[in-house]
Order: structure tokens, then C-alpha cells, then sequence
């Protein structure tokens, strides 16, 4: 399984890109720019001590990944979409993007679709398995690798086979992660980002994220 990260050169993208290599996973990093694409890869090769990583603008990207993570400021979505939907047949398009509102970061900004994976899924069409996941977890955990992930991560989508595939991901990265249901629940797990913002803010931390009980 080849996992790109379009955006593979920001926060969350930089680091989940790291954990899948340290844990011995191919991994291709997407950018606007091949030359940061290739500075990403490289230092993900010599952080996590892995071979199979390479860099390369986003649509070549796309075109080689199984998984296709998109993982880019919620502003940019549409316009990367646009970019990508031509090279994303057959594959599993995993959003992790959060609208948050201008202005207020611990503010859900919800679209009219009810969510951006539902709006996503809208643009690429049914033909493309859209998959919302990651939203409570913490980037700079994620890029940190002394420290354990140790946390529950929740996933939404339409398609059964996509969402295991999704949930084996974050299994490899040593996350708990669960099946919350059809895609429309992107919406209420999208929402729970701005509220991981807030406890960070308040608690003052910068890895919270969220362990169900009762399971
Ligand atoms: N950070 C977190 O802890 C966290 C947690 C949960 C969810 N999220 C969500 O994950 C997504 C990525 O978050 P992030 O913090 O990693 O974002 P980020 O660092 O601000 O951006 C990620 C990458 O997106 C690309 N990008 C930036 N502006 C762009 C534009 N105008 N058009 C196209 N591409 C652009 C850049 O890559 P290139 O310049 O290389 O193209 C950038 O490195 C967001 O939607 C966020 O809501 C983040």
C-alpha cells in the first residue's frame, strides 16, 4: 500500500508522512513545489531512518499513492481538488481538513454540504472513496517521534473496504481507531478539531486528543 500526503510538506501531512515511514510504510510527499516536496522526503529518510519515501509535486504524487491524504489549509481544498480529481480514479481519498471559522480557530465553520469531506465527496464525485479521518490528532505529536501516539481516532466514510484500509493506516501509526459511521458523521468529527484547539489553548498543551471508554 503507497500512502501520498498532498500537503505532505505542512504539519499534520509532515508528520503523519513521518510516522507511516518510521513504521515502515512507502510514502510520497505531495507539493505545489517539487524541490520542497524532495527537502520533506529527504528529512523524513533521515528522522524516521526509512527508504521508501520520495517527493514530488501533487499530481505526479497522486497518481503513484493507493491513498491519496489530503491535507492542506481548508481555503485551499477546492482549488487542490481541482488540481488532483483527474489522477484520482480507483484510489482512497482520506480528508483530514477542518473548516475553522476566520478569525476564531475554535469555531466550527461548517459548510453547507454539512461538512468538508461531504462537500469532497460532491466534487470528486461517487466514483472516488472518500474517507474523513485524523481530525483529533495532534501534529506536533505526530512529528515528534520519542513520544508515543497512545490515542483513539474516530473515521467516517461510505464505503466499508476504504474505511478498513483507512483504519489499518492509523493501526500501523499505533493509534486506536474506529468506524464512526457513513460520511455524514464527518460533520460532527470535524467539529471535535476546534474543541482539541480549545483544550490545547486552555490546558496549555499542544498533543490532547481523545480515548473513548466502555469499548
Ligand atoms: N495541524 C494539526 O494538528 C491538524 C489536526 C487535525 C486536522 N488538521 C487539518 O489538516 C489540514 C492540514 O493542516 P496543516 O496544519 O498541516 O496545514 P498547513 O501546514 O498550513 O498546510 C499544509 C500544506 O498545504 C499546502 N498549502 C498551503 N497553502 C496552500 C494553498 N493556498 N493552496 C494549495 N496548497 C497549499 C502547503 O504545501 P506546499 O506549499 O508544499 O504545496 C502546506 O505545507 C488542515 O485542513 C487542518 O485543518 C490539522
Amino acid at each position: 500500500m503507497k500512502y501520498t500526503i498532498v500537503g505532505g510538506t505542512g504539519d499534520l501531512g509532515f508528520g503523519l508522512a513521518l510516522r507511516l515511514a518510521y513504521n515502515g510504510c512507502s510514502v510520497v510527499i505531495g507539493s505545489r513545489s517539487k524541490e520542497k516536496a524532495e527537502l520533506a522526503a529527504n528529512e523524513i529518510k533521515e528522522k524516521a531512518g526509512a527508504k521508501d519515501v520520495s517527493g514530488m509535486v501533487n499530481t505526479e504524487a497522486v497518481k503513484i499513492g493507493d491513498v491519496i491524504v489530503l491535507s492542506v489549509p481548508s481555503s485551499a481544498r477546492e482549488n487542490t481538488l481541482d488540481t488532483i480529481k483527474p489522477y484520482l480514479s480507483g484510489k482512497i481519498l482520506l480528508d483530514v481538513t477542518v473548516p475553522l471559522t476566520p478569525g476564531n480557530i475554535t469555531k466550527y465553520n461548517q459548510p453547507e454540504a454539512g461538512s468538508n469531506a461531504e462537500e469532497t465527496q460532491s466534487i470528486v464525485g461517487e466514483g472516488i472513496k472518500v474517507v474523513a479521518g485524523f481530525h483529533t490528532v495532534s501534529a506536533v505529536l505526530l512529528s515528534n517521534l520519542n513520544k508515543d501516539m497512545n490515542g483513539d481516532m474516530l473515521i467516517a466514510g461510505d464505503d466499508a473496504k476504504a474505511k478498513e484500509v483507512v483504519l489499518d493506516m492509523a493501526k500501523k501509526i499505533d493509534l486506536r481507531p474506529f468506524d464512526a459511521g457513513p460520511l455524514y458523521q464527518a460533520r460532527t468529527l470535524e467539529g471535535l478539531t476546534p474543541i482539541i484547539i480549545s483544550l490545547n489553548k486552555k490546558y496549555k498543551k499542544r498533543h490532547i486528543g481523545i480515548k473513548l471508554t466502555g469499548i
